[in-house]
């Protein structure tokens, strides 16, 4: 069996962006989920050979962007960060960004977003999981909704 029953399991897709020092970085990711009410905790794998990886783990802190199904430009917006790395390029120069708490970049057109501060890891095969404290976060657009892996192939 390869990976064919994972791939039916369905999930959000996000951006996800993050700083350390002067480098300002976002990657997709699907494998993001919530994990407590109290404290509200998120938790994100990111796969430790990408440039993101290293870059969250320095910083401990990333910001969790909210993709809308309903918007043509979502998908352009998954293959250029989740194909592309911060490695070879700088994504961030094709988008405009705002800044909030934490001071990483947020998606001006993202329909929301929640800022987070890592307060744990762990090691999982060749994955990272950070358990994010969320610090701040808003819905700018109630009426939008999260792409999911049913509407991205
Ligand atoms: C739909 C989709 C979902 C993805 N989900 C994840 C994920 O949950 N975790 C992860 O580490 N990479 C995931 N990726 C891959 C990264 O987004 C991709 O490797 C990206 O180029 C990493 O960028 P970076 O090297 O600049 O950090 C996903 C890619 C796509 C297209």
């Amino acid at each position: 069996m390869g990976t064919e029953v994972e791939n039916k399991m369905v999930t959000g897709i996000y951006l996800i962006t993050s700083k350390y020092k002067d480098k300002e970085n976002g990657m997709i990711a699907a494998w993001v989920t919530r994990l407590s009410f109290k404290p509200r905790l998120v938790g994100i794998a990111i796969g430790k050979v990408r440039y993101s990886h290293d870059m969250i783990k320095k910083s401990r802190k990333f910001v969790i962007n909210f993709l809308s199904g309903e918007d043509n430009e979502t998908k352009e917006i998954i293959d250029w960060f989740g194909k592309l790395s911060g490695r070879d390029i700088n994504k961030m120069k094709r988008y405009k960004w705002m800044y909030g708490k934490i001071r990483v970049p947020i998606l001006k057109k993202a329909f929301a977003y929640l800022e987070c501060e890592v307060i744990d890891e762990r090691q999982v095969g060749d994955h990272t999981i950070f358990i994010g404290r969320i610090i701040d976060g808003k819905l700018v657009d109630k009426n939008k909704n999260s792409i999911t892996t049913l509407g991205y192939e």
